[in-house]
């Protein structure tokens, strides 16, 4: 009698698995705590989000293990620690020899095992490398339609923004290609129109999914807007409209973009066997003040390892599925390859990860597996190890240092001119009394109480055990940089870089 059951219940599992939702991963990037409407910005112009807030599950407490592009964007397609597969320190850039290791296993590549049809769109920024090696479609995704890396990461100059012919605020980087625009291995325009970039962007993802409908497969989009990364751009919509400057435009625009994805799942009947998800890899670029986003209540931002930097807002909709509320259990990018996984019903990959499965926290089934979160600098070492842990509610800093992406706020702990800062008793802090981490419960003025006593030693011997347990891979960023790496859509010009211009034509 118990083997049937048992088989029974497998056999339910299994067909359980035989309807693998599709999925919709959105990321946002340099997007702050307090950005969204629903997360209590009071001038952002964000309906579609917030939609998908009220009919989906919001998270208070989703973390990034680093508040930096690569290292953020490896850990939300691996469910590994950037450490590990050696993203790190700081970001690629357009020339780096370096990326995303082949052998690591991502999400697109779990999936498309499964059958899947997988696409991403947008902001790579794991590497290119010799022949592309390290571009997205050798990394499981099927279609790919995007730039490379931040946009930012080549000359201002050559990029227009709204009206056409207006130049796009700042100079970023100069020295570099302009940014390409890439369909698979190619380059299509090199630079691309970016107020046109969300509407290319847009057709992509309804053709994947049709596609998909059409082969009766299931599909994995990932749609990594350049929103709201500096430089801050939006087509004709959006500039001027958003009642929070360009910043609130870009973010308008991004928000537009959620809201037509969820159209287009619509459109071709499928919300209810569609999972979408919005996060952000990053917290906000305040250096660039009110261009930059915002953390709302959360101390300092991109760059560093307070809650501004790695705390992230997190959605979750899937009609029928998920029930519409808020969630406060711990949760991560990281858990994200585990969870869809699970939810596909794919295997996991043979390979140490970080993430957990959190379909009892999304399907209401139970409380969330994670119990701590480990947060490494943009700029780690094995001998300093991760500077800060949460468990609980409580967080502890055994080191700080401030960040120039979190330059301008009112808080000096949070910009450049703060250097690395050993603290020995850690800083503690309680998360659910006190998330903007103001008082430190172990400081000399404070009365040290015997439960903020326990929680200090445990967190201590946390990152004792967390730290010995980790092997840090070898640095990709230490590989170093071939100028002529960077994509150019005119082999040979002269003179580089600044010949690898094959505009379109304006609108
Ligand atoms: C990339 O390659 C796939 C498979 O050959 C193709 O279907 C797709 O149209 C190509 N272009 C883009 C932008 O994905
Ligand atoms: C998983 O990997 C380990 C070590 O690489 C290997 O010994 C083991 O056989 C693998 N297991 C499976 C199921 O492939």
């Amino acid at each position: 009698m118990v083997a049937l059951w048992a088989l029974a219940l497998t056999l339910a599992a299994s067909r359980t698995a035989g309807c693998s939702p599709n999925i919709v991963l959105i990321f946002a990037d340099d997007l702050g705590y307090g950005d969204l409407g629903a997360y209590g910005h009071p001038s952002s112009t964000t309906p579609n989000l917030d939609q998908l807030a009220a009919a989906g599950l919001r998270f208070t407490d989703f973390y990034v293990p680093v508040s930096l592009c690569t290292p953020s964007r490896a850990a939300l397609l691996t469910g590994r620690l950037p450490v590990r597969m050696g993203l790190y320190p700081g970001v690629l850039g357009p020339g780096s020899l370096g990326g995303l290791p082949l052998e690591e296993v991502t999400l697109a590549e779990v999936l498309a095992a499964r059958g899947y049809l997988t696409g991403m769109a947008g902001k790579w920024h794991l590497g290119v490398g010799p022949e592309g090696t390290f571009l997205p479609p050798n990394q499981g995704f099927h279609r790919f339609l995007g730039i490379p890396y931040s946009h930012d990461q080549g000359p201002c100059q050559n990029l227009t923004c709204f009206p056409p012919a207006t130049p796009c605020e700042g100079i970023c980087d100069q020295g570099l290609v302009p940014v390409p625009l890439l369909a698979n291995l190619s380059v299509e325009v090199q630079p691309p129109w970016l107020p046109g970039l969300e509407a290319r962007y847009l057709a992509f993802a309804r053709d994947l999914m049709a596609d998909a409908q059409r082969q009766g497969r299931p599909f994995f989009l990932y749609y990594a807007s350049h929103h709201t990364h500096y430089p801050q751009f939006s087509g004709q919509s959006y500039a001027g409209r958003s009642g929070r400057g360009p910043f609130g435009d870009a973010l308008m625009e991004l928000d537009a973009a959620v809201g037509a994805l969820v159209a287009a799942v619509q459109d071709l009947g499928l919300l209810r066997q569609t999972l979408v998800i919005f996060t952000a890899d990053n917290g906000p670029e305040t250096m660039r003040m009110s261009q930059g986003g915002c953390s709302g209540l959360l101390r300092c931002g991109k760059g560093t390892t307070f809650e501004g930097g790695v705390r992230e807002p997190a959605l979750a909709f899937w009609p029928g599925h998920i029930t519409p509320g808020v969630t406060h259990e711990l949760a991560s990018s990281l858990d994200l390859l585990p969870t869809l996984a699970a939810l596909a019903g794919a295997p996991l990959p043979n390979i140490t990860l970080d993430g957990v499965d959190l379909s009892s926290v999304l399907l209401s089934t139970g409380k969330s597996p994670r119990q701590n979160m480990v947060f490494y600098p943009a700029y780690p070492d094995e001998v300093h190890g991760v500077f800060a842990v949460r468990s609980g509610k409580y967080k502890a800093h055994f080191f700080t240092q401030g960040s120039a992406h979190s330059d301008t706020t009112a808080d000096p702990a949070c910009h450049a001119s703060s250097p690395l800062t050993a603290h020995e008793p850690p800083l503690l802090f309680d998360l659910s009394e006190d998330p903007s981490e103001n008082y430190n419960l172990l400081s000399s003025e404070a009365e040290v109480t015997p439960e903020a006593l326990e929680a200090m030693k445990q967190l201590q011997l946390l990152k004792a055990q967390f730290d010995a347990s980790v092997t840090f891979g070898p640095s990709q960023m230490a590989r170093g940089e071939d100028p002529a790496l960077q994509m150019c859509c005119d082999l040979g010009c002269s003179p580089w870089p600044t010949c690898c211009l094959c505009p379109e034509p304006p609108p």
